[in-house]
């Protein structure tokens, strides 16, 4: 008997939500460890091969680095990866973490030479406590201010040569001071099919589980580009094999499972394609505001456009005008309806 509790996960939890949530428990057993098991984002690779050996050579610590993009691509996974290259300590932190500027000033005096900070969520760090990394990044010092008015004094304490990782979904929000004092920057994208099916067959050895080509790439075709969904997707249809007795993950499985999940063949699931059937049936394909789509699907507007909306923006089956959003003829024809203004539909979506 399959139980759906352990099929379909804890209730309100959403089995493509990007952030991470109770599904993905064994995340760290599935996270790879060098750079060789690190799959795609080639030319940020490429680009940190580098900058590692010719510190190393240097004998000195890598740059400071800010790796950014949509959530679950690999942020974590490639900051604990570069740590391990390049032989380091890793500290992990984060900006909502840090809540007093001497938290701060404790892990960083803790720092021997080229150790790695990781700062996950680094946008969300408090002005006056990202004052503090300010000197710390520059010129490997502390900068306090002891005592008040005419007899305050300033006073350094020396830091050792660490690199700061930050990590953020939101590089926008970084202050431009914060943002400058990084050397590398690197923008992870979203992944490729070829490359979420290695990522599955990856998965599945460590899992202990055979996976059908067929079966890994049906995955890796609903993933939305994003590893997170892939393993998550993977041990939700594992689930299905074992249950129904098979040895290894086969393609019949995967097609159970993923429509059983309710995602469809191009990793859009029931809240997707209720929110552009309700944009479509109830604002004849828009535009329609962001807060009246959002309170259609009992969402708050932010969760709709970090969650929702990307996805759809890529596929092109939403489009941004300035009198709100609007569905594109890809969308109907996507749901199977038919575009009624197939004319305004297509100039609207020209426009933008
Ligand atoms: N390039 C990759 N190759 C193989 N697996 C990957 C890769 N990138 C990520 N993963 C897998 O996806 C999972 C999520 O990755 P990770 O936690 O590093 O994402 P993130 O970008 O830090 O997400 P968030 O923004 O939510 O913090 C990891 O457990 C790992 O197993
Ligand atoms: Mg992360």
């Amino acid at each position: 008997m399959i139980d759906e509790q352990d099929i379909f996960g804890v209730e309100n939890e959403r089995v493509l939500d990007v952030e991470k949530t109770s599904y993905d428990e064994v995340e760290n057993i599935l996270r790879p460890k060098s750079m060789e098991g690190y799959v795609g984002q080639e030319k940020v690779k490429d680009n940190l091969v580098v900058f590692m050996k010719s510190a190393k050579m240097r004998g000195e610590a890598l740059d400071h680095v800010l790796l950014y993009g949509p959530p679950g691509l690999g942020k974590t996974t490639l900051a604990h990866i570069i740590a391990s290259e390049m032989g380091s300590q890793i500290k992990v932190t984060s900006g909502p973490s840090i809540e007093k500027a001497g938290d701060l000033a404790a892990i960083l005096t803790n720092l021997n030479d080229g150790d790695v900070l990781f700062i996950d969520e680094i946008h969300r760090l408090n002005h006056n406590i990202e004052e503090i990394l300010y000197p710390a990044m520059e010129d490997f010092s502390l900068d306090f201010i002891i005592g008040k008015g005419p007899s305050a004094r300033s006073v350094q304490i020396p830091l050792k040569k660490f690199t700061l990782i930050g990590a953020t979904t939101k590089a926008g929000m970084l202050s431009s001071p914060l943002r400058d004092r990084f050397g590398v920057l690197l923008r992870l994208e979203l992944y490729s099919t070829d490359e979420l099916k290695e990522i599955a067959c990856r998965s599945s050895k460590t899992l202990g589980i055979d996976i059908e080509d067929d079966a890994a790439k049906e995955i890796a075709m609903r993933s939305r580009g994003t590893p997170r969904i892939v393993n998550r997707l993977l041990k939700r249809v594992r689930d299905f094999s074992f249950v129904l007795g098979h040895n290894s993950i086969l393609l019949d499985d995967a097609k159970l499972a993923l429509s059983r999940l309710e995602i469809d063949e191009l990793g859009l699931d029931s809240i997707d394609r209720a929110l552009l059937k309700s944009m479509i049936e109830k604002f004849n394909g828009g535009p329609v505001g962001l807060e009246t789509l959002a309170a259609t699907i009992n969402e708050d507007v932010t969760t709709l456009e970090d969650v929702y909306e990307p996805y759809l923006l890529q596929l092109g089956f939403i489009s941004r005008t300035n009198r709100g959003r609007v569905c594109t003829k890809k969308a109907y024809e996507h749901l199977n309806i038919k575009c009624p203004h197939l004319d305004i539909q297509t100039s609207i979506f020209d426009e933008n």
